[in-house]
């Protein structure tokens, strides 16, 4: 596949992973991306996982076409990227592995040798000719490992991104890109807010016709639509005005007072209620629903002396990534000594920017009318 007339795809497809880095879910596989910039010198854009080392020197080959390469660039070491340095530097072994100090200390660790005879070590902002082509790097540390950098094609106006603008699906599959880069964003890089502001404002001095990631679709077309999305997720902003309820139930008492908040909310003309039962839905996607509404509805039993566990690892998550600049409203249910809004509460005590309503839901087992009237005015304080 072609992205530019020098520019060309040589990634993979992964139909079989069960878990992308050990505990993503992702039902339409996984794409690890790589390139080939094509030029006096022939540069190669980061490798593959390691199940696919064989598939990917063979679309390496083709695209080479002859040709030998002169750089593998290392802009990420997870091992998703760089699993195949070893192989592709001892097919090819007059390239040069190009990354930085970082990435040479990362890749002894992980693959016994940091090539010191035949390695170029950048700084930020170092360029590295091919030709026609200069490429600069561009160090973005934490989006989302130490040693990250993106590199910027100033010839055909491409920014090479790593993780950033990646998202979990194969190529071959086809659906909404913002769903699965938004779980992907969140989960994997939701902690880096700060550091992807950085790299987005470094970005906008820098004219973008195409971005490469090493995961999903390569984008062409609209990228302020993508870019205005990264911009809102790494700022903490709400991307959709609507109300996400996130609950646990044991015998499903909790459960109904989740759905009757959400038809009272909907019946009032809520613009989208969105409802997760954390204990068998997807984790990521909770979190990802979290971070794109404004408001959060916390429902909850007491259970030993805490939260139910699913609410517990759901707003640990929530925590590890800095969530703030939200409302939470708080539905506790508890047979004999209710204390969940409590607990919550203190989890929170350290965020930036979280308002708790002034209505918490009582329920002592099952609703009652007066648990119900509690719900009636969440719902009103929540619109
Ligand atoms: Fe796709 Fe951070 O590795």
């Amino acid at each position: 596949m072609n992205i530019t007339e020098s520019i060309f795809y040589i990634g993979v497809n992964d139909h079989n992973i069960d878990l992308f880095e050990g505990q993503y879910d992702v039902p339409n596989g996984m794409a690890y991306n790589s390139y080939v910039i094509k030029d006096e010198k022939t540069a190669v854009m980061d490798t593959v996982d390691a199940n696919f080392g064989d598939e990917w020197l063979t679309n390496l080959e083709n695209a080479l076409n002859g040709a030998a390469p002169d750089y593998l660039i290392v802009q990420h070491m997870e091992p998703d990227h760089s699993a195949n340095i070893i192989k592709f530097a001892e097919k090819y072994p007059q390239a040069e592995i190009v990354g930085n100090a970082k990435t040479f200390v990362m890749m002894k660790k992980f693959y016994g040798s940091d090539f010191s005879d035949r390695r170029i070590t950048v700084t930020d902002g170092q360029t590295l000719s091919l030709g026609s082509h200069t490429l600069t790097f561009v160090f973005a540390p934490m989006v989302h490992w130490p040693e990250v950098m993106v590199t910027y094609d100033s010839t055909d106006k491409v920014l090479f991104s790593a993780d950033g603008f990646g998202k979990f699906g194969a190529l071959d599959t086809d659906e909404d890109w913002a769903c699965e880069a938004r779980r992907y964003y969140f989960g994997i890089v939701g902690k880096y807010g700060a550091q992807v502001q950085t790299l987005l404002k470094k970005a906008a001095a820098l004219d973008i016709k195409t971005i490469c990631p090493l995961h999903g679709p390569i984008l062409k077309e609209d990228l302020g639509y993508y870019i205005g999305l990264y911009n809102t997720w790494s700022n903490y902003d709400v991307e959709s005005e609507g109300v996400f309820i996130a609950y646990t139930s044991v015998y499903g008492n909790t459960k109904k007072a989740a759905e009757l908040l959400k038809e009272k909310l909907e019946a009032q003309g809520c613009p989208k209620v969105a409802i997760a039962d954390l204990a068998r839905e997807d984790m990521a996607e909770s979190v990802e629903d979290a971070f794109r509404y404004g408001k959060l509805v916390l429902a909850t039993t007491t259970y030993n002396a805490d939260i139910f566990p699913f609410m517990r690892e759901f707003i640990n998550d929530l925590l590890e990534r800095g969530y703030k600049k939200r409302t939470i409203g708080i539905i506790e249910n508890g047979s004999w000594a209710p204390t969940a809004a409590k607990t919550i509460k203190a989890k929170f005590e350290k965020s930036k920017e979280i308002t708790f309503t002034e209505t918490t839901v009582t329920i002592n087992s099952a609703l009652d009318d007066q648990s119900t009237a509690q719900l009636d005015s969440l719902a009103k304080e929540l619109l």
